[in-house]
C-alpha cells in the first residue's frame, strides 16, 4: 500500500479518488482534519476497504511510526501542509509548525522506517514531496518560466514554510539517502478546491450575489493546472521519477487574474444566468492588494514531459467548465464547507469589502 498525508484536503482528496480508480493498491491516508481536511471528499469511499483513513498529525512521531510499522507502504506521498498565503500571512504560526517541524518529523519517522526495510523494498521506497512553485519567487514580465534550476526565492510565509519543507527533504535525501522526489506544481483548480482561494471563492460569491475580489489591480499572473493533471504528474513521478530529484509540474496556461475571473463569469453567464438577466462580471470588486504580492508565476514542465513523458490533458477551458459545472452540481458540498470557522476567516481578510 501507499501512505498519503494530507489525503483529505483538496488535491490530497483527488488524489485518493484517481489513484483508487486506477488501482487496486490500498492508500493508508493520515490527516490532521484542520479547517481544510473534509472526509466528505471521500464519501464514495466510505465502504472501500483499500482505503483506510486515520485522523493525525504528520508531526506525531509515535503514531506516525505506529502506522508505518503496522501497515508496512512501500511510497509515502506528502501532501500534508497549510496552504494558504493569505492565512499564513494573518499567522504564521501553524505553517511553521506542519510545513517545516512536520515535514522534518515526518522524515525522521519515514527514515527510521525505511532504514530498517530489507534491502530489496528498501531500494524500491519513495517518498514524494508535493510542494509548490510560490518557493522560487515572482516572475519579472518577461522572465522565462521557473525551471527546476531557479534560484528559490520565497516571499511570503507559506512559500518560505514550503522552500524549508523541500529543503530538508533534499537533504535527507543526500545525508541519509532517503529515496526521495519533489514536486513543485503551479496553481491547481477543480472539485473539492475549498472556496477560500480565488476560482472557488469567486464562484461561490458569484453564485451568492456577493462581490468578487479582486486583489489590487488583477493583473498578477499564475499558470493554471486542472487537479486531475496534477495528480496524473504525480503518479508518474512516482512511477518512474529519479530518487533526488525535483520536477516542476504546470499546466502552461499563465492567466492574469482579472481574465481568471471573467472567464468564471462568462462561464456562469451561460451556464446559470442570473436572475435578473446581468451579467455577474458586475459583481467584481476590487480591494486592497495582498502584502508581498508576487507578480508573476509560470511553470516550465519540460523536464517532466521529455523524461517521463507527462502532459497534462485538461486545457484552461476545458479544466474550468468541468470546475464550474462541478460546483454548480456540488452546492451542497460548499454549503456543508462554509461553516462557521470559514466564515470568521472571510469576516477578517474581506472585512467590510466584500465576502460572505
Ligand atoms: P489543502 O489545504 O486543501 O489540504 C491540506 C490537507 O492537509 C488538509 O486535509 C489538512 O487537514 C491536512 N493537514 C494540514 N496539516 C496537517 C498535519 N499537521 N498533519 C496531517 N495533515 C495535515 O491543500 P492542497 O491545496 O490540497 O495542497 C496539498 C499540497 O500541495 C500542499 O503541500 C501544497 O503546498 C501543495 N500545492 C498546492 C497547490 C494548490 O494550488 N493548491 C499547488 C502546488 C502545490
Ligand atoms: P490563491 O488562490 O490564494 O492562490 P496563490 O496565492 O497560492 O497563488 O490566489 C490566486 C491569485 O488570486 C493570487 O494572485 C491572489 C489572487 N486573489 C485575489 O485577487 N482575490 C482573492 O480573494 C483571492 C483569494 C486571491
Amino acid at each position: 500500500m501507499i501512505l498519503t498525508t494530507g489525503g483529505a484536503g483538496f488535491i490530497g482528496s483527488n488524489f485518493v479518488l484517481d489513484w483508487l480508480a486506477g488501482s487496486d493498491e490500498p492508500v493508508l491516508n493520515l490527516d490532521k482534519l484542520t479547517y481544510a481536511g473534509n472526509l466528505e471528499n471521500l464519501a464514495s469511499l466510505c465502504a472501500d476497504p483499500r482505503h483506510v483513513f486515520v485522523q493525525g498529525d504528520i508531526g506525531d512521531a509515535a503514531q506516525v511510526a505506529r502506522l508505518l510499522a503496522k501497515h508496512r507502504p512501500r511510497a509515502v506521498v506528502n501532501f500534508a501542509a497549510e496552504s494558504h498565503v493569505d492565512r499564513s500571512i494573518h499567522g504564521p504560526e501553524d505553517f511553521i509548525q506542519t510545513n517545516i517541524v512536520g515535514t522534518y518529523r515526518l522524515l525522521e519517522s519515514v527514515r527510521d522506517y525505511w532504514s530498517g526495510l530489507a534491502a530489496v523494498e528498501k531500494s524500491a521506497f519513495r517518498f514524494l514531496h508535493v510542494s509548490t512553485d510560490e518557493v522560487y519567487g515572482s516572475l519579472g514580465r518577461i522572465d522565462p518560466p521557473f525551471s527546476e534550476a531557479n534560484r528559490y526565492e520565497p516571499n511570503s510565509p507559506y512559500s518560505a514554510s514550503k522552500a524549508a519543507s523541500d529543503h530538508l527533504v533534499r537533504a535527507w535525501h543526500r545525508t541519509y539517502g532517503l529515496p526521495a522526489l519533489t514536486t513543485n506544481c503551479s496553481n491547481n483548480y477543480g472539485p473539492f478546491h475549498f472556496p477560500e482561494k480565488l476560482i472557488p471563492l469567486c464562484i461561490h460569491n458569484a453564485l451568492a450575489g456577493k462581490p468578487l475580489p479582486i486583489y489590487g489591480d488583477g493583473q498578477q499572473r499564475r499558470d493554471w493546472l486542472y487537479v486531475g493533471d496534477h495528480c496524473s504528474a504525480i503518479r508518474r513521478v512516482l512511477e518512474a521519477g529519479q530518487v533526488g530529484e525535483v520536477y516542476n509540474v504546470g499546466g502552461g496556461s499563465e492567466k492574469a487574474n482579472l481574465e481568471v475571473v471573467t472567464t468564471l463569469c462568462d462561464m456562469l453567464d451561460a451556464l446559470n444566468p442570473r436572475a435578473d438577466g446581468r451579467s455577474y462580471r458586475e459583481q467584481i470588486a476590487f480591494v486592497a492588494d495582498r502584502p508581498g504580492h508576487d507578480r508573476r508565476y509560470a511553470i516550465d514542465a519540460g523536464k517532466l514531459e521529455r523524461e517521463l513523458g507527462w502532459k497534462p490533458v485538461e486545457t484552461f477551458e476545458s479544466g474550468i467548465r468541468k470546475t464550474v459545472c462541478w460546483y454548480l452540481d456540488n452546492q451542497d458540498w460548499v454549503r456543508n464547507v462554509t461553516s462557521g470557522a470559514y466564515r470568521d476567516w472571510v469576516g477578517r481578510q474581506y472585512g467590510a469589502q466584500g465576502g460572505d
